[in-house]
């Protein structure tokens, strides 16, 4: 096997957050080299409490964690307690982590990382705002150059929105980060909801994630038993759509995945559709391709990589 490929996954977990963070854990093609916590679908002290407890889960402590933003650039926080519970991690009985928080600020650990790191071998995993990101794109442009590629789950189009009508939830509670993120020059992939509403977590597939039977599966099928309620209530769908791992999946096996080089820019100033994700998809305006963006995938090769390498936890 070549070198494991090094990541960074900045995230909000999260139910979803933790699936995919399960993932990269069950694959020895990457090395996380550290993961980055986030203001989103709970407060940061909750994402930061919640990605230890996830480690915790797979026995995985000498991953380290780095707490970063509090909430988004310009806006006040928005959270989704609403989906994923106050903890943000709903669903199994959570411990308090023993394990620490580093005292390293996220955003520093992001620009020490990629300045360290020969140019273009890290990639970043965003799962949630992308306020850690802009920030130290601010504190340090020239780390964009630096970045091999930026895999993101975040916006929509012909989808539309989670959150509002046009807006999904990681890029609406930062579209400041996220505008900037875009027009930053980083090869961008993306997972919108057009990917992430086709990997629904039917109940066979949870079935077969329940027979796994060691602990982080027992925790994550508990954690995804109730995070689709809200989605099965929501969608009148049969699971929920399991957004985060997409990111992940893509770097495992980018063959699950179709989409196309598009434009995307993020509305930023109308109060009806700030965050929404604008995608060229017929390429009409010229503007410049900044983002790969997927919309097909293979949701059973998808369930079926998440199964077998949670299963090697
Ligand atoms: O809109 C879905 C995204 O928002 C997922 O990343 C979920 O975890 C929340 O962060
Ligand atoms: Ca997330």
């Amino acid at each position: 096997m070549s070198e494991p490929r090094k990541i960074i996954i900045d995230t909000d977990p999260g139910q979803d957050d933790a699936a995919a963070i399960m993932l990269a854990l069950g694959s020895p093609e990457l090395e996380i080299l550290g993961i980055t916590t986030v203001a989103g679908n709970v407060p940061l002290s909750r994402t930061s409490t919640n990605a230890r407890i996830i480690l915790e889960f797979c026995g995985r402590t000498d991953i380290k964690v780095f707490a970063g933003a509090e909430g988004p650039i310009a806006r006040p926080l928005v959270t989704a307690e609403h989906v994923h519970g106050k903890t943000g991690l709903d669903g199994p009985e959570l411990h308090e982590p023993q394990m620490p928080l580093q005292p390293q600020h996220a955003v520093d650990f992001i620009i020490e990382t990629l300045k360290r790191e020969p140019a273009g071998t890290v990639t970043l995993c965003t799962l949630g705002p992308l306020t850690n990101i802009a920030l130290a794109l601010e504190k340090a442009p020239e780390i964009a150059g630096r970045v091999r590629e930026l895999v993101m789950m975040g916006g929509g189009f012909f989808e539309g929105g989670n959150i509002t009508p046009a807006a999904e939830f990681n890029v609406y509670v930062d579209p400041e980060a996220a505008a900037a993120v875009f027009i930053s020059g980083i090869p961008i992939v993306m997972m919108p909801l057009d990917v992430t509403h086709k990997v629904l977590t039917l109940k066979s597939r949870v079935e077969k994630l329940r027979a796994i039977g060691n602990r982080p599966a027992r925790a994550l099928v508990e954690m995804l038993e109730f995070f689709e309620r809200f989605d099965v209530e929501k969608y009148g769908s049969d699971g929920g759509p399991l957004h985060d791992p997409t990111v992940i999946a893509y770097l495992l096996k980018p063959d699950l995945f179709s989409g196309r080089d598009c434009n995307v820019e993020v509305e930023t100033t109308s109060p009806l559709t700030a965050g929404m994700t604008v995608v060229d998809w017929w390429q009409v305006t010229g503007r410049r391709h900044n983002a790969r963006v997927m919309k097909e995938v293979d949701a059973e090769g998808f369930f079926a990589l998440l199964t077998e390498r949670v299963g090697r936890l």
